[in-house]
């Protein structure tokens, strides 16, 4: 039997008394499991880091501020022993021995009757990571199966648990390194995507052959509007037995329809889950390095759509009460009527030497950004043939990191 052999457990501690001996980083890294565990966890240490004293002011466990002393692990399951007392963790080893308490020294492996593996956790799921003495292998294996699980590049689906249904995905702005770790993983086990133009598009390449990849633009809609064509898609493949992702472009709910594919996927009856994303109205101007708002400077920030014009009946938006903003105004869908709304704004008193950035293809390599005022961006926009996608950035915040 190698030497470094250990059997592996999974420990059920909710309500079992755990006992730690020492309060400096190893227990500041090792309690916030056992808390996760639910362990009636017994803190021994006449001090404690900053971290674990807030432990125990929140109530996650009981600290008494003395040294170890025999006795300390009656009724315990577990123990650690995290003091820089070689005396009194041979002592209290010793105890641990005596009583059957299984117990991990930080100080000396060799002398522990348990280890501690490198754990992580996904989903649902534990890994735990035991390499001996090599902790820092056992970390690096960690790493890269939690990494894997998270992200979907480790082919683990959730067969046993997962139910069709559909997921909203908010797929970022465009860079593939933009989704979420969710998102990521639930594109890896989808048997169906129905994908946007706009968001990261580089990741439908990497999804698997099976994978039945859907347009959402090219969805013929005949006698429907496009939305229902596409609401119709999801809930025939998710009735179909099927797990579909429909990946959208930043967040779903930020001028994306999530909502009315929620409600007609609630009214069909199907099970639906929505996941965030980065929505390009913040990470765009971010990736060109604007900050939507900055100390001293801009106080809030206002997301508008522009795809209706000021003057239309049809639209929602409060120009007059957006120009006296102080703030900054962040445009999406905005390039082609951005005349119009410039002059709107500048009809109602907003100046028109406002710093103006306009942002195209934001984090993607077709990024490029274009500058001007808010009495020039109109001019500036048709002059330099900027198309959408576009995000545009009305306000000082412009010129912050100029
Ligand atoms: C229908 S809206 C969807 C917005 C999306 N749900 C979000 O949260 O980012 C589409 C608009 O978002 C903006 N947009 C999305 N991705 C972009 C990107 N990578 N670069 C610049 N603008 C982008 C553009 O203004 C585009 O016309």
């Amino acid at each position: 039997m190698p030497e470094n052999f250990a059997y592996p457990v999974g420990l059920r501690l909710q309500g079992r008394r755990v006992v730690v001996l020492g309060a400096g980083q190893v227990a500041q890294r090792r309690l916030p499991a056992l808390i996760a565990a639910g362990a009636d966890i017994l803190l021994v240490s006449p001090s404690a880091t900053p971290s674990v004293e807030a432990m125990a002011d929140a109530g996650e466990l009981r600290w008494e501020r003395r040294r170890y002393r025999s006795g300390d692990f009656e009724g315990a399951w577990y123990a650690l022993i995290t003091t820089d007392d070689p005396e009194a963790n041979a002592a209290a080893s010793a105890e641990a021995e005596a009583r059957r308490v299984w117990c991990v020294r930080s100080d000396d492996a060799d002398a522990a009757s348990a280890w501690t593996p490198a754990t992580g956790r996904s989903e649902g799921v534990t890994v735990a990571v035991l390499t001996g003495q090599d902790p820092r292998r056992s970390a690096a294996v960690r790493d890269a199966v939690v990494e894997g699980l998270r992200d979907g590049s480790l082919a683990a689906p959730h067969r046993r648990s997962r139910t069709p249904g559909v997921a909203l995905v908010g797929g970022g702005p465009g860079d593939p390194d933009l989704i979420t770790v969710r998102g990521r993983r639930l594109l890896a086990e989808a048997d169906v995507v129905i994908a946007d133009r706009l968001g990261p598009r580089d990741l439908l390449d990497e999804l698997p052959p099976h994978v039945e990849v859907i347009d959402a633009a090219k969805i013929p809609y005949g006698r429907f509007m496009a939305q229902e064509a596409i609401n119709n898609a999801l809930i025939e493949h998710a009735r179909a037995g099927k797990a579909v992702v429909r990946l959208k472009g930043g967040d779903p709910f930020v001028f994306g329809r999530g909502m009315e594919e929620a409600q007609a996927l609630a009214e069909a009856g199907i099970a639906c889950t929505v996941v965030p994303g980065i929505s390009s109205s913040i990470s765009v101007p971010g990736a060109a390095g604007i900050p939507v708002t900055h100390r001293g400077v801009a106080h809030e920030f206002t997301v508008v759509s522009g795809h209706v014009a000021p003057e239309d009946p049809a639209s929602l938006v409060d120009w007059s009460a957006l120009a006296r903003l102080r703030g900054t105004l962040v445009l999406l869908m905005a390039v082609e009527k951005i005349g119009r709304i410039a002059e709107a704004l500048m009809a109602h008193g907003r100046d028109a030497g406002t710093p103006v950035a306009v942002v195209q293809e934001g984090t993607t390599a077709a990024q490029r950004r274009v500058d001007a005022t808010l009495g020039t961006v109109a001019e500036t926009v048709a002059a330099e043939g900027v198309r959408p996608p576009a995000v545009i950035v009305i306000g000082d915040v412009v010129a912050v990191g100029a």
